[in-house]
Formats: structure tokens, C-alpha cells, sequence
């Protein structure tokens, strides 16, 4: 397998400027498009994608009937994008591997949407030559120690009890992330274009070091 054609590392600050980070993306996607999300229990992987559903112009809310770990959000005739892509949205969270990700038959949606999946590390790229991987790091004292996470690394993944202690009360507080997008295959030998930062304000700068003076 090989590396990513480039790799782009964005800093958000609140959940608002993940969406509309990804609503900038998701006004790009086309139909085809695979989307991998990586990012541990509430990283903001949904969050990510419901800005992507936005961009894209998709429904919001439909649940396909046969099957909950796959939502169909088909493109919204009065949204920016008629006759655009339609969202398919999977959950691969509970699901072991690949050949169960071949039961529910991505296949027959992939060529007509945008498919987006979260937990998808190592369960499907065989599914396209291409795909874009996002991943969402939360960024607690400036360390990214979980951004170049493999399938393996996420498959044995931390304990409830470990994530819980870490989110405590917070589950709706606005925490700064660093969201890792990288290239593969044909279709994105060219990055999209994002801004720099997320859309509003640009999270806390560093603070200066206070200048020292010398009076003797
Ligand atoms: N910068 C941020 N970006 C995204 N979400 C954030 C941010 N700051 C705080 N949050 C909060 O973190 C939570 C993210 O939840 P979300 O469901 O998107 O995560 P997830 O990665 O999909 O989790 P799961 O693995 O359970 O599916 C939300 O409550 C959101 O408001
Ligand atoms: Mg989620």
C-alpha cells in the first residue's frame, strides 16, 4: 500500500468550526468520493459529518430502515446542490472487519454518494482506489499523540472507562482539535481547498514569553 499524496493538518477550536470545516469539504465532495474517519469516542467524527451532510446539501435525520450502522441522507432538491450526491453515512464502530463491511453492501451506493465512514481505518479501502482519510485528534496540552494511529492501534481501543474519565461533564464544551486530512489514489492527487484555520475565530495563540529586562 502506498503513502498519502499529501497530508494537511488544520486547527479547529470549537465544534462550530468543525462542521463548517467541514461543510467548506463537503461543498467539494462528489459522487464516488470514500471518506475514512478516524478519531477516538467523541473525537467529533458525527460532528464532522454532519457538516459534510450540510456542505453536500443532503437531508438530515433519515434512517434507512434496513439497516441502523448505514444512514442515507439523499441530496436535498432545495439545497445548494441539487441533484448532487447523497450522503451515505456508516458507523463501522461495532463492525470486525472487512468482510463484514462487504454484508451491507456499500457497493450499490458508492458510485451515486459521498460515503462516509466513521471507525473505517482498516475495514475499507478496498472499497475504492481513492480515498480521503480525516482524522481527529484532540489536541489536550498541545500534544497529537493519536494522529498516526493504526488499524490495529484503534481496533484495541481504550476502555469506556478511560474515555469517560476524559470527557467527564465536558461531552459539550468546545475543546480544540487538529484534524489530519491525507490524500490517496487517483481521485486526490490534489488537496481540497480549505482554509487555513477553521472559519471564525482562530483558536488561542501561544502566548509570548514575557520579555526580560535587565536593569543592571
Ligand atoms: N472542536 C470540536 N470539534 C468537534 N466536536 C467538538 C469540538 N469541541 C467539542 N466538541 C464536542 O465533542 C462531541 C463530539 O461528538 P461526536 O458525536 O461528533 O463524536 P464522534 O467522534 O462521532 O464519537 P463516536 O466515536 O462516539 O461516534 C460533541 O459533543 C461536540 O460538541
Ligand atoms: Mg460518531
Amino acid at each position: 500500500m502506498t503513502g498519502p499524496a499529501w497530508e494537511l493538518t488544520l486547527k479547529v477550536g470549537t465544534a462550530g468550526q468543525t462542521h463548517a470545516l467541514a461543510a467548506v469539504l463537503g461543498a467539494q465532495l462528489v459522487a464516488g468520493d470514500l471518506l475514512v474517519l478516524t478519531g477516538e469516542l467523541g473525537a467529533g467524527k458525527t460532528t464532522f459529518t454532519q457538516g459534510l451532510g450540510e456542505g453536500l446539501g443532503v437531508r438530515a435525520g433519515i434512517i434507512s430502515p434496513t439497516f441502523v450502522l448505514v444512514r442515507i441522507h439523499p441530496s436535498r432538491p432545495d439545497g445548494p446542490r441539487p441533484g448532487g450526491p447523497d450522503l451515505v453515512h456508516v458507523d463501522a464502530y461495532r463492525l470486525g472487519s472487512a468482510s463484514e463491511i462487504d454484508d451491507i453492501d456499500l457497493e450499490n451506493t458508492m458510485d451515486g454518494a459521498v460515503t462516509v465512514v466513521e471507525w473505517g481505518r482498516g475495514r475499507v479501502e478496498h472499497l475504492s482506489e481513492s480515498r480521503l482519510e480525516v482524522d481527529l485528534v484532540r489536541t489536550l496540552g498541545g500534544g497529537s499523540p493519536a494522529a498516526n494511529l493504526t488499524a490495529g492501534e484503534l481496533t484495541g481501543r481504550a476502555p469506556a472507562a478511560a474515555t469517560a474519565t476524559l470527557d467527564f461533564d465536558t461531552d459539550d464544551d468546545d475543546e480544540p482539535r487538529t484534524i489530519v486530512l491525507r490524500g490517496f489514489g487517483p481521485r486526490w492527487v490534489t488537496p481540497p481547498d480549505l482554509p487555513e484555520a477553521g472559519p471564525g475565530p482562530a483558536p488561542e495563540p501561544e502566548p509570548e514569553p514575557e520579555p526580560t529586562e535587565r536593569t543592571s
